[in-house]
């Protein structure tokens, strides 16, 4: 009996016949030998029950080179129309490619093979979804092949030679689309060279944020609509608890508003040295009127909005301020709530455990050079945006982040305050400090406010 490869069972089938057609035309017409009917023949083919990838390569031969097979499955499936799939008695595994970084290389099933560590497994009927962080391609797997799958997800991975020929179809096609890679004989981490930069979160994030590569809707859909309300445009401040009332400080906002925005950007800076005179409450008003107080607020049909000085994605205004005072002068030690719209502080928490650390960790952050006389912690209130945003809800709001850091260190120059963001911080330890749920608000950076060091002499 003939034994065939195993790629010998992988079906492949479009939909969508006409883009099809016009895609095979452009990319024949860059291959001399082909007849003008191969496009359409081809594509009858494919969409009605489909091809195996060697009738393919039958096909392809008497028209052009081998190579052109693999252009054929690539070219379809950086358009998304095509189905890639195994079948033994009933359906063993399915890749639907969805983008342009989509590849599909064949290689020889002569090495032990394991997961790549960009691959991810998801609940679905009869087996599992297979994902990949690159987003090329996504797929899904009978219990059978997902059986293999954690199996080969094991250090020393799976050797292909002792499976049964219908699961190496599966395996072959997987690796091939790179959600497979060679498990390597050193026991080294498998596929870890390969985009060697990328975390498996980072490029997630990445792919998932972004069009080109996403999968399903992504942008305004308003998914929540008619099933719960948004989030209230303003967090009702917290009731019970000593309320600052911030002085009006119209010496230092007539100081910083007579200065130019280029000057300001000009001469803005990182500082993190803080003076032995600490910033004071009237600095420290002055800072938050002008960087982030409510201007205003509208009704709409689309909910109620507030105006801020800071542009924000979405106009959501999902940020929110808590004032960390550890050296204030005319303000107490404590963690306090930024009510921007009474510019107030509402007093949360007194000096804790916690709240050290929360300078303990803006120390470190800043390596070591500053321990900030006040620490401005950034939260989100993630559910203001995902009520309006799919797949990009959490990626808006760390860019809002960045929006209101920027605004924080021009309103620093401008009032001749030293001020330094910080890239990491402790987002539980917030929680604990300001009673909020790690799932519904959460710290998304933070901003060191102090005294020129400069203003003593
Ligand atoms: C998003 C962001 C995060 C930052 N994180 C830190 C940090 O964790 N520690 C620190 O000392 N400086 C931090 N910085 C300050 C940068 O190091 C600084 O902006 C950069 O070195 C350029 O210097 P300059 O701001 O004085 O022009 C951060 C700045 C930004 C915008």
């Amino acid at each position: 009996m003939t034994k065939h490869s195993p790629i010998q069972y992988c079906i492949l089938q479009v939909k969508a016949k006409e883009q099809c057609r016009v895609l095979l035309a452009e990319l024949f017409a860059q291959n001399k030998k082909h007849s003008d009917a191969a496009p359409v023949k081809l594509v009858d083919r494919l969409s009605s029950g489909g091809l195996t990838i060697a009738e393919l390569t039958q096909l392809m031969g008497s028209y052009d080179s081998e190579s052109l097979t693999h252009n054929v499955i690539e070219a379809l499936g950086a358009h998304a129309l095509l189905e890639i799939s195994a079948e033994s008695n009933a359906r063993l595994c399915t890749l639907v490619p969805r983008s342009r970084g989509f590849r599909f290389a064949l290689k020889p099933l002569d090495e032990r093979l394991t997961i790549s560590r960009f691959t991810f497994l998801l609940p679905a009927a009869g087996g599992a979804k297979i994902e990949t962080c690159h987003g090329t391609a996504s797929g899904w797997v009978s219990a059978e092949i997902l059986q293999l799958l954690i199996e080969a997800a094991s250090r020393s991975g799976i050797d292909p030679a002792e499976l049964h020929q219908h699961e190496q179809t599966c395996i072959t096609m997987l690796a091939a689309a790179g959600f497979l890679v060679a498990a390597g004989s050193d026991g080294a981490s498998p596929g870890y060279e390969e985009h060697a930069s990328w975390e498996f979160h980072d490029l997630l994030f990445h792919t998932r944020t972004r069009l080109g590569r996403t999968e399903g809707s992504i942008g305004a859909t308003y998914r929540f609509l008619g099933k719960e309300p948004p989030d209230p445009a303003l967090k009702a401040p917290p009731t019970g608890l000593a309320v600052v009332s911030l002085p009006a400080a119209p010496a230092l906002l007539t100081l910083a508003r007579e200065q130019s925005l280029l000057s300001i950007i000009e001469a803005r800076r990182s500082i993190r040295a803080h003076g032995a005179i600490p910033i004071n409450l009237h600095e420290l008003s002055a800072f938050l009127f002008l960087a982030c107080r409510v201007k205003g607020l509208q009704s709409t049909p689309a909910g109620d909005f507030s105006f801020r000085p800071y542009p924000n994605g979405g106009g959501s205004y999902e940020l929110e301020v808590y004032v960390a005072s550890g050296n204030c002068s005319g303000l107490a030690r404590g963690l306090y709530y930024y009510d921007a719209l009474g510019h107030n502080l509402v007093l949360l928490s007194q000096p804790s455990a916690d709240f050290e650390s929360l300078f303990v960790d803006a120390h470190a952050s800043s390596g070591g050079m500053c321990y900030p006389q006040v620490l401005l912690c950034v939260a989100s209130r993630f559910r203001r945006v995902s009520w309006k945003y799919a797949g990009m809800s959490y990626a808006t709001q760390l860019k809002n982040a960045g929006v209101l850091l920027g605004t924080f260190y021009n309103v620093a120059t401008a009032l001749q305050l030293a001020g330094c963001a910080l890239g990491l911080g402790n987002s539980e330890r917030l929680n604990a400090l300001t009673g909020t749920d790690f799932y519904l608000e959460g710290g998304v950076t933070e901003f060191m406010l102090g005294s020129r060091a400069w203003a003593e002499n």
